[in-house]
């Protein structure tokens, strides 16, 4: 039976469960892959860590020298995040020959370029299952389940901790900020939350499953970024009451006009798919020519989700003679021809504070009537104060840039009108 070799180079969330998957299912793979598959080196400097998990004292490295000349290691599993270390020591591994599973994001997005090079000239493997929506298989579905599609589109809520606390402001009307404390005692959010919330984190997952999907590099520059830092609770409260439900989305589509790939918050109607996936649960929803739409959910983060998507790449490099790389021209920039849509199409949801007298509606119709902005309904909220009173309307499909003028017209009113808050929407 073949015997592969495995270094993981830290033992956080996602390498303990990582460790534990693979010693726990040693036999069974032994069994349905006929191969045998052994931990033989872990990289911590918590060593403590490393043998609270069981692992054996002597397979504890001091440095990732020891790991790359260790003629017994086939695979090295990063899982220490961030890009320092981590780009050193997989550069370090695939020079040495070394197949590399990783699970960071950022460094796949910003430099798979580099790395997959650098694999390509040892004729070592590259994989990042792990990368995006934790234990959801998406990477591996558009490498091989979809890639007789062309893919028109990808909406996605790929992100867990924003998800969680969009999903606690929902359903209990509390406050962006609780729900983010309770999202942090949890584990979800880290103590500086700012990739998750800021939607740093879901833009480095769509720059990934964008060049997957339309086979050409999307740069995580080319990609339009809002977060949730800003949501308040009477937004949330008036989307339901007009029947939608606010998620941060990623979405990607791509036309003749060119691609468009954007992450923000979106209000969705109660009835779409991606409205009932709460909590830290993850979605994609994927639309091909051929085989229609199609939707994976799932755990997109957590140590054994995450452990999942590594362990079935160890075992995909383990079993396979032949490595898979990326199906697009991986090149650290966009092609030359490829054109990026940034006055994209969308539905909006406005809510404006605007003084409460004769003539007001129609000065604010008129300017969203200039900048061909068509409302599909508008309600007054709640009553009035110092004269004032609060106004939501939906505007039907419009573009980016129309939107944004009408606004800046509206708040060139001074004291009459102001829009407080501007979402998109998809129906
Ligand atoms: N922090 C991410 C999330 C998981 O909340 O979904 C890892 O990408």
């Amino acid at each position: 039976m073949k015997k592969v070799g495995v270094a993981i180079l830290g033992l956080g969330v996602v390498g303990g469960g990582t460790y534990r998957i693979l010693t726990e299912h040693r036999e069974f793979y032994r069994k349905t892959q006929n191969v045998d598959i052994e931990v033989e080196s872990v990289l911590e400097l918590d060593r403590s860590r490393a043998l609270a998990l069981g692992v054996p004292e002597e397979k504890i490295a001091s440095n990732i020298a020891e790991i790359v000349s260790d003629p017994e290691i086939n695979i090295v599993v990063e899982v220490i995040g961030g890009i320092g270390a981590a780009r050193e020591f997989v550069l370090a591994a695939l020079n040495a020959g070394k197949s590399v599973v990783t699970s960071n994001k950022e460094l796949f997005c910003k430099y798979s370029h580099e790395l997959e090079r650098a694999a390509k000239r040892q004729n070592a493997g590259l994989y990042f299952e792990a990368s995006c929506v934790g234990g959801v298989p998406i990477i591996r579905t558009l490498l091989d389940g979809v890639q007789a599609n062309r893919i028109s589109g990808m909406m996605g809520i790929i992100n867990g901790t924003t998800n969680y606390i969009l999903t606690k402001m929902t359903a209990e009307g509390r406050s962006y900020e609780e729900c983010l404390k309770e999202a942090q005692k949890l584990g979800y959010a880290e103590a500086d939350p700012t990739a998750d919330v800021e939607g740093f984190d879901a833009a480095y997952k769509l720059s990934i499953l964008s060049s997957l999907a339309f086979h050409t590099k999307v740069p995580f520059a080319k990609i339009y970024r809002e977060g949730i830092t800003g949501i308040s609770q009477e937004d949330i409260a008036d989307g339901m009451d007009l029947g939608y439900v606010l998620k941060l989305l990623a979405i990607g589509k791509q036309s003749d006009e060119g691609i468009e790939v954007r992450v923000h918050p979106t209000f969705v109607r109660k009835d779409h798919p991606l409205a009932a996936v709460n909590d830290s649960f993850n979605a994609v929803y994927l639309t091909g020519d051929a085989v229609g739409d199609v939707m994976l959910y799932g755990r997109g983060a957590g140590a054994l989700p995450t452990g999942s998507a590594i362990v079935s790449d160890i075992i995909y490099a383990a079993t396979h003679s032949e490595n898979k790389y990326s199906t697009f021209k991986n090149t650290a920039n966009a092609e030359k021809d490829v054109k990026f849509i940034n006055n994209f199409k969308s539905a909006y949801y406005l809510r404006l504070t605007v003084e409460d007298r004769v003539g007001i509606l129609g000065k604010i119709a008129t300017i969203f009537g200039r900048h061909n902005v068509s409302i599909v309904e508008m309600v007054q909220k709640g009553t009035q104060q110092d004269g004032k009173v609060p106004l939501v309307l939906i505007t039907h499909e419009t573009k980016e840039l129309s939107v944004r003028a009408a606004v800046a017209g509206i708040n060139a009113l001074g004291e009459t009108a102001h829009v407080d808050t501007v979402l998109r929407v998809v129906s």
